[in-house]
């Protein structure tokens, strides 16, 4: 068993009274492997942005739970390497039960998240409560969830969409005392986010229900699953690279950005890495058939990956140059 704070990193608590306060976003980026972790590291530290990195339960699986806690710590170092000064949360996306929450708090994450939006309200107040209970004694962040999220997240599945009921929120908070709460406002998980044709058919969020959540519960931390943007660029380059990804859509940056202004203080990124990383990839394949140095290939994406991060922080989230205040 190993404390968040031996690792060096953060909980979400500051992270969040800070972003409330001046009114942006945390990015909430997944990672699955060494260049996605390397690369987050490097644009959140170059646009002096506080960070918290996500690593769902199918992550878990992939790398190796020992692997996770010391590739955790690696960015914590690497960080400090770099001259770095921004806080680093590690996080458990998607947690489906209390013992998972429980095992990733004693392996040194910083913050987990219970999902529990598809059970019955009454049983996710109760699994929510217990994990907060174990969670806050060793000072770790929990988020919940109200509302379901359609989409793929990996092991998380659904098809229909339930917005957050605003009347539920407050009861739901207080009793659960929950540190954040992701909430349903028409976002969802994955590549495929809107069945439309073109993105100027892309509907509006919820922001009605966003408002009233906020009238609500004051200034109380919201978090946006489902917050990839899906740049064509990526789509475009992996269908002219020999990929089949059509109508793949995602959030406009101007609705993300508005959401920041309604209290929106944490935003979870995990597609727009994906196609990033799938379309360089391609690319340089083909354009260099015959090498087959991963480093080559995969610095390639983890390169452009840096960018991505550094123009998403300052120009989306507005988390450039907030490291500072935290
Ligand atoms: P995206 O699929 O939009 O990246 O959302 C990821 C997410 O919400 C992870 O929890």
């Amino acid at each position: 068993m190993v404390s968040y704070k031996e690792l060096g990193f953060s909980n979400t608590k500051r992270m969040f009274e800070v972003a409330l306060e001046r009114k942006f976003a945390i990015p909430g980026y997944n990672a699955s492997n060494l260049e996605q972790l390397q690369g987050i590291i490097i644009g959140c530290g170059e646009s002096d942005s506080p960070v918290i990195v996500q690593i769902t339960q199918t992550s878990l699986k992939y790398i190796n739970k020992s692997m996770v806690r010391y590739m955790g710590k690696g960015c914590v170092e690497m960080a400090n390497d770099l001259r770095y000064n921004i806080p680093i949360a590690l996080h458990l996306d998607h947690g489906d039960s209390f013992e998972l929450c429980k095992s990733c708090i004693d392996l040194g994450f910083s913050s987990v998240m219970f999902d529990g939006s598809h059970l019955e309200y009454e049983e996710n107040i109760n699994i929510t409560k217990k994990i907060v209970i174990y969670a806050h004694e060793r000072e770790v962040s929990v988020e919940a969830e109200l509302g379901v999220i359609a989409g793929i997240e990996e092991h998380v599945k659904a098809s229909d969409h339930y917005y957050t009921d605003p009347e539920q929120v407050e009861d739901f908070v207080n009793r659960t005392s929950c540190d954040s709460l992701a909430i349903a406002i028409g976002t969802s998980h994955g590549a495929y986010k809107f069945k439309v044709e073109k993105e100027e058919d892309i509907p509006e969020l919820r922001f009605d229900v966003l408002e009233e959540v906020r009238k609500r519960l004051g200034k109380f931390p919201i978090v946006l699953h489902g917050s990839s943007s899906i740049p064509q660029k990526y789509v475009n380059l992996i269908n002219e690279y020999g990929g089949k990804v059509s109508k793949a859509f995602g959030i406009p940056e101007t609705q993300l950005k508005k959401a920041t202004q309604y209290g929106v203080c944490k935003m979870n990124i995990a597609t727009d890495s994906r196609i990033l990383f799938t379309a360089m990839i391609r690319k340089y394949f083909q354009e260099n058939i015959d090498q087959f140095d991963p480093r080559k290939y995969l610095g390639s994406a983890r390169q452009e990956l840096i960018e991505m991060i550094k123009k998403k922080n300052k120009e989306v989230l507005g988390s450039a140059g907030q490291a500072g205040y935290i």
